[in-house]
């Protein structure tokens, strides 16, 4: 055997097995940061390739900037009606960008990663389709520095459902996890634009499994498409900042993932994309139990875009370990400025 066979035997050897867990850094913090809406993918009118080298270069810079413990893309990373047989090629491309800069992500689907090719009726459950959800999943997960999982096959099509666990920092013992990512599929292409009832139940489920394990753990939300309640917060929410300069296209039911959340007193707040120029967070709820909805910030270039004055950037979000947890949270735009800063509290 020749020597660089033997290198790639090493390097084949040492692959996603040896992914370290997510930990809080020694200061009880973890910073995430939200890649929302960045539409890669061959071109179509001002997108493809060559505003996708645009995003992948602002998307650099941010995280030599931010220097992330994780990035969570949460949807429409690539456009899949263009790209149908080279779908991972384009998605390969955008997690290069952080693999080389050392961050791990997780991923969930948005409602444009597996559309069907060329519109003509078919979609991705079509006989004949060449990239599907369940697909893109799987890949993903098998690369170097991914998180993602696949979710539970009973929730299908609904693919990207899943607990992602954050541990304590190095040196503190207990499995308990410190932070919890809870991801979720709001669906599109072949799949209806909805947080499935299933979907619901199996977050009640999995998270009283976990609180009867661990007690409450600080929880944290992903998911594409806005829930309904993300109005509601709007007109009448408290500690409203960002900016709404879009419409709030919710998905196609109310399958009461809100009242799900309000009823789970660990969850902080919920991350969302799809609505490219808002990027308010609101908190919104009973009294008792009011969680943080927050929209990202259209990160790359590749998509509709907003009023000049909206440019682009990403949202970045630092948990902080403290007695009483808290986020804290801006947007770094690509010129490295920041905008609107904000603390959650609980
Ligand atoms: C994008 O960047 C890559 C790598 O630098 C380059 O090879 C490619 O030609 C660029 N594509 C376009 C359309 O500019
Ligand atoms: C996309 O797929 C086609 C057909 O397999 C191939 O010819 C083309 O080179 C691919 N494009 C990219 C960017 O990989
Ligand atoms: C999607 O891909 C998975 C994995 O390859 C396969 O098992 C499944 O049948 C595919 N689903 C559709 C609807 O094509
Ligand atoms: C997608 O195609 C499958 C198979 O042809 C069909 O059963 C399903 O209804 C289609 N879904 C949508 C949303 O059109
Ligand atoms: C989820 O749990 C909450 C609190 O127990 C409950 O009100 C809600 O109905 C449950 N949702 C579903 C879909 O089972
Ligand atoms: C950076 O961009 C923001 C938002 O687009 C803008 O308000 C600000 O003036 C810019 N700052 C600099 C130094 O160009």
């Amino acid at each position: 055997m020749t020597a660089p066979n033997v290198l790639a035997l090493i390097l084949l050897s040492s692959g996603a097995a040896a992914l370290p867990p997510l930990r809080l850094r020694s200061d009880g913090s973890f910073t995430i940061v939200q890649i929302a809406d960045v539409h890669t993918g061959e071109g179509e009118g001002s997108w493809g390739p060559k505003v996708d080298n645009k995003t992948y270069s602002v998307l650099a810079d941010l995280l030599r900037i931010e220097h992330p413990d994780l990035a969570v893309l949460t949807g429409d990373m690539i456009t899949g009606l263009n790209v149908d047989a080279n779908a991972t090629v384009y998605w390969d491309r955008l997690v290069g960008v952080f693999d080389r800069a050392g961050v791990p992500h997780t991923a969930i689907l948005g409602n444009h990663d597996a559309e069907p090719f060329s519109g003509s009726g078919k979609n991705q459950s079509s006989p004949g389709a060449k990239t599907n959800r369940t697909r893109l999943i799987q890949h993903d997960q098998r690369l170097r520095m991914s998180h993602t999982q696949l979710g539970p096959s009973s929730l299908q099509p609904a693919v990207s459902v899943y607990v992602v666990d954050v541990l304590p920092s190095q040196g503190q013992s207990g499995s308990r996890p410190a932070l919890q990512l809870v991801h979720l599929d709001s669906g599109g292409g072949g799949m209806p634009e909805e947080l499935s009832t299933e979907q619901v139940v199996w977050f009640n489920d999995t998270m009283r499994a976990r609180r009867s394990k661990w007690g409450d753990v600080p929880t944290l939300v992903f998911v594409h498409i806005p829930l309904w309640e993300y109005q509601d917060a709007l007109n009448g929410g408290d500690q409203c900042f960002g900016d709404a300069d879009d419409g709030i296209t919710p998905t196609i039911s109310n399958t009461g993932l809100f009242a799900a959340l309000e009823a789970a007193p660990e969850v902080m707040a919920v991350f969302v994309g799809h609505d490219h120029c808002n990027d308010f967070c609101c908190k919104w709820g009973s009294q008792t139990h009011k969680v943080d909805l927050c929209f990202g910030h259209h990160s790359g270039y590749g998509g509709y875009d907003c009023p000049s004055a909206y440019d682009h950037g990403s949202r970045v979000i630092t948990f902080q370990q403290n007695q009483r947890p808290q986020l804290i949270t801006h947007v770094r735009m690509v010129n490295a400025s920041i905008t609107h800063p904000g603390i959650l509290k609980y």
